[in-house]
């Protein structure tokens, strides 16, 4: 029996469980994707003990990303650059870290738009962990050229100078949510525009942008899997638009390939998560 497993603080309304379970079924596979519940203060501890048990491998999520950065022996270089680790192989004893989001985020935007991720401009309203993940898999992929708007402009500033210094050469620019004219004029030429910060977690958040300062007729993605505040705006004024689902499909993907070494089940998997959010 191969076991897998999800690290986060909390997990228990995760939709990994039923789509990995769908993908390890249909590849005829003997294995298990687990719930591990754990605060922050217990991280070494339960590495620690995943190792005894086993363990192939595991993802993390919020808030360990950074954590599992930390403890992995050796990481790829964007999870290195992105400060980011959400899958974890196993092999040898040792770990190796990888940073599935932006794949997933490339993935999802080839899918819902017919995006191409080498030289795009894209657009980020947000400058947290999950921005930076995605960001750095873009620059290494060759993207032409990334705005990152936040709402405390001095760590859009920084996010987009550890971009540049991951990958010189990258166009880009910084702007605060809350100067519409910056904000307007910065994203007047990207082909996509991503949001990335926490806001539309719950139902009622407000749209973290305005949606007049959303270019005309640009596709959007919010990275939460709902239809949110800011996903109803913008398809308000015209803008194509999709959810994060699909984003959780393809790092799932990814993380399955890492893991397993086979080509993952895509299809099964996306009907494993729509029935899991429709019984959410
Ligand atoms: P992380 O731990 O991934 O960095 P976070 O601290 O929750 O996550 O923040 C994620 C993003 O959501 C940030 O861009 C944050 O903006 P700030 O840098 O200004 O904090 C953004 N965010 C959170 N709440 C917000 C709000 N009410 N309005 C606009 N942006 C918000």
């Amino acid at each position: 029996m191969l076991r897998f497993g999800l690290i986060g603080w909390p997990v228990k309304h995760s939709l990994s469980p039923p789509m990995h379970g769908a993908a390890f079924q249909a590849c005829g596979l003997d294995a298990t994707y687990e719930l591990i519940e754990t605060p922050p203060s217990e991280i070494p501890a339960t590495v620690r003990h995943l190792q005894t048990q086993g363990f192939r491998g595991w993802n993390a999520t919020v808030p360990h990303k950074a954590a599992m950065a930390a403890i992995v022996d050796q990481a790829d270089p964007v999870a290195r650059a992105a400060n980011s680790v959400n899958t974890v192989v196993v092999s040898d004893g040792q770990l190796t870290g990888y940073s599935t989001d932006g794949y997933g985020l490339e993935e999802a935007l080839r899918a819902a738009f017919a995006l191409v991720v080498p030289g795009s401009s894209i657009g980020f309203i947000g400058a947290g962990g999950a921005a930076r993940a995605c960001c750095m898999h873009f620059a290494n992929r060759g993207v032409r050229k990334l705005v990152i708007a936040n709402r405390t402009l001095e760590s859009a500033i920084s996010l987009l100078g550890d971009i540049q210094a991951f990958q010189s050469g990258l166009l880009g620019s910084a702007c605060s949510l809350a100067d519409t004219h910056a904000l307007q004029a910065a994203l007047a030429d990207v082909d996509v525009v991503i949001q990335a910060t926490s806001v539309g977690l719950h139902a009622h958040d407000p749209s973290p942008v305005p949606a007049e300062c959303l270019p005309k007729g640009i596709p959007v993605m919010d990275m939460i899997y709902r239809r949110t505040q800011f996903l109803h705006a913008a398809a308000s004024c015209g803008a194509p638009i999709a959810d994060g689902q699909s984003m959780l499909l393809y790092q799932g993907a990814r993380s399955f390939e890492l893991w397993t070494g086979r080509e993952a089940p895509v299809d099964v998997m996306r009907r494993a998560l729509e029935i899991a959010l429709a019984n959410q």
